[in-house]
Formats: C-alpha cells, structure tokens, sequence
C-alpha cells in the first residue's frame, strides 16, 4: 500500500518537531515548512522528513507544498516573538492559514487539522471552560488565532473536513523557553509569585496533544469539530511550583509580591522597546501568567475521540527536567 503523504507546517518547532516524529514512527511520508531550521532540523532530516525553509504567508509556495498530500497539520504560528508588528501576526496566523487551506481545498486534501490555542477564551470566568466558553482573546495574538479558527469554518462550510484544536499549556522537551523559567526560578529554592497564586493553570504535556493531532487526522467523528484539548485536571499556579520543586526534590518557597506593578512595568517596557524592535525583558503576555485563568473542559475529546491524556504532571514535569538538564538550561 502506497504510504500516505502528510503536511506539517512548523514542523521544525516544539509541537511541530513532536508530531513530526510520531508521524514517521507510524509510517507516514513527512512534508514540514518552517521558516527557520529550530533545533530539529537534522534529526528530522535525518529520519526522512522532506523539510522546506519558508514561510506559509508565500501563497505559491503553499500551493506546491500541499500537492500530493492526504492531511494537512497547520501548526505554524508567529507565537513565540514578541512585539513584533501587528501586521506580521496577521499575516501569519490568518492569511497562512487562508493560503493553506485554499491550498488544500484545490488539491482535493482529505482533512485539514487546524492548530488554534485555548487563549481564544482569555480569562475563565466559570472554570472549567468547554468550547462553547465565551471567545474573550486577550491580546492580538490570540485575536488572530480566533480569526484563523473564522477562516478555517468559511471552508467547512464549503464542504472541506476540518477539525480545530485548541491546545492548552503544553509543556514537555524540545520546549526551550517558558516551562523553562519556571524551572530555573524554583530551583533557586524560592520562587517570587506576583499576585496570590489561586489563578487556575491548565497544562498539557506533549505527548498528550500528539495523540489528540492523531485523533483528530484519523476519527471519523473530528469532521466538522473542535476541541479543547488540555491534560486531565487543571491546577493553581502554587500547586505547579510546588509540583516544580517535587520534580527537582528541593523545597520551594513561594513569596507573594503584589501584581499590578509588574502590569505596569510589562506596559513600560513594551513601549520602551518598540522602536528599536527588540523583544522586551517582560511584556503583558508573559506577566498575565500570573492572574489569568485557565481551566478546561476536555469531556467532549474524551466522549466523542476516546481522547486520553496518559502521561500526568509529575511524569510530563520529571521527563521535561530530564531534558532541560541534558540540553543545559538548568
Ligand atoms: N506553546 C503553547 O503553550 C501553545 C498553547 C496553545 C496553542 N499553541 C499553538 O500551538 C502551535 C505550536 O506552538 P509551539 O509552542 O510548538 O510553537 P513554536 O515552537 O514556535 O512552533 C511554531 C513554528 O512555526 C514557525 N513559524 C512561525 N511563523 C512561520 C511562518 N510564517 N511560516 C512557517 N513557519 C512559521 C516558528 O518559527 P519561529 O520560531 O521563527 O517563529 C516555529 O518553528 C502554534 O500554532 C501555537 O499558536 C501553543
């Protein structure tokens, strides 16, 4: 039987790099666009992927890229980089998605998974949130994502399968950056929480939101859907340094400070660092950590995919130090 051909855009990055992986381990032909090589690059390359550096905001490129393909993983996003223009952050997560899936559409693709984010909801008022939660983005970040979801439905209608996920927190090796600091700053032994620490954290360990992209690319019921898709249970924000400090077998003390001066000062330094483009030291995305409330419903994956996070946060965060120490970040 001829191997079936699959697209995953982002391929290279941290969720990306994951689904890339599980996709040639279950003997599927691997198309990745990136539009930078990221850490994976070679042992992607190494394990047969066929990797193309670009962007997905290159129309025609996309349309050469889907030819030929059964499913399409649209996991790119400008995400990560910050302050960048708004203009950029649209023409990535809106019109990429637009090109991708008129892509998709004209070469007749079977299923195209869209990778949207939870942060579409913003702050859970009534925790926990399903779906059908009110749609509050709290930045333009996930404003675009949420107007990527509205283009992904504008083809649905015209008949293509479709399915959005909505990840939560995820977290797990290969990720350098925000589960990081959390490990860096509580093994100090003490941990600064701006604010009383009660807000509602909902992480999602990698492993887990791969098994929901499987789910989605192959069940029947995924047509037409969306679905958020977290680990099995939500946690404060002091429960997570104190499972952190479990995980590194060291005490963490957590020492509360108020927040609306690190709102302030996450203001100042986005205006400070504008014009010269830099990404500033703090900025409001990365402080609202602190105060806003995340905190899932996952029973619709649960009931209509068989969706079963397996690995729990004491795995996901003993498997991902292991990482961080061999990478050197901690
Ligand atoms: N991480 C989370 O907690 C989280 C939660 C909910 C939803 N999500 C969503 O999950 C997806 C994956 O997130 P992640 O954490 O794995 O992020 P990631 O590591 O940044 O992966 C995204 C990849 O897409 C690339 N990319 C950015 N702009 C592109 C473009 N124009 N064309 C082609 N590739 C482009 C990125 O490259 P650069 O590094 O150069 O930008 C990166 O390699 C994203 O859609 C994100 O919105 C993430």
């Amino acid at each position: 039987m001829q191997r079936q051909t699959v697209l995953v855009t982002g391929g290279t990055g941290f969720t990306g790099s994951h689904l890339v992986n599980r996709l040639i381990d279950e003997g599927y032909c691997v198309r990745v666009v990136d539009n930078q090589p990221g850490l994976f690059h070679d042992q992607l390359k190494a394990r047969g992927a066929d990797i193309t550096i670009g962007s997905v905001t290159d129309r025609d490129l996309m349309f050469k890229l889907v030819e030929g393909v059964d499913t399409v993983h649209h996991v790119a996003a400008a995400f990560r980089a910050i302050n960048l223009p708004k203009a950029v952050y649209y023409d990535v997560n809106v019109n990429g998605t637009r090109y991708l899936l008129e892509a998709a559409e004209h070469h007749h693709v079977r299923k195209f998974v869209y990778c949207s984010t939870c942060g579409v909801h913003g702050n859970i008022e009534q925790p926990p949130a399903p779906e059908s939660a009110p749609i509050h983005p709290a930045d333009y970040y996930q404003q675009t994502k949420w107007l990527g979801e509205k283009v992904a439905h504008e083809f649905m209608e015209r008949g293509m399968d479709i399915t959005i996920l909505r990840p939560a927190a995820i977290y797990g090796p290969g990720d350098p950056e925000r589960w990081a600091m959390l490990f860096q700053r509580s093994k100090s032994g003490r941990f600064l929480m701006f604010g009383d620490g009660r807000a509602t954290y909902h992480p999602l360990y990698i492993d887990n939101l791969i098994e929901a992209f499987m789910l989605a690319m192959c069940h029947p019921a995924a047509a037409g859907q969306t679905y958020l898709i977290a680990d099995e249970r939500y946690y404060s924000l002091n429960e997570i340094v104190g499972m952190v400090g479990r995980v590194l077998n060291k005490p963490v003390e957590i020492v509360h400070l108020p927040f609306r001066p690190l709102w302030l000062a996450a203001v100042a330094c986005e205006v400070a660092y504008a014009p010269a483009r830099k990404p500033p030291p703090i900025f409001r995305r990365r402080v609202d950590w602190f105060r806003q409330n995340r905190a899932f419903d996952i029973g619709k994956a649960q009931r209509e995919l068989g969706y079963a996070p397996k690995v729990d946060l004491y795995e996901g965060l003993s498997k991902t130090a292991q990482w961080y120490r061999e990478q050197g970040y901690m």
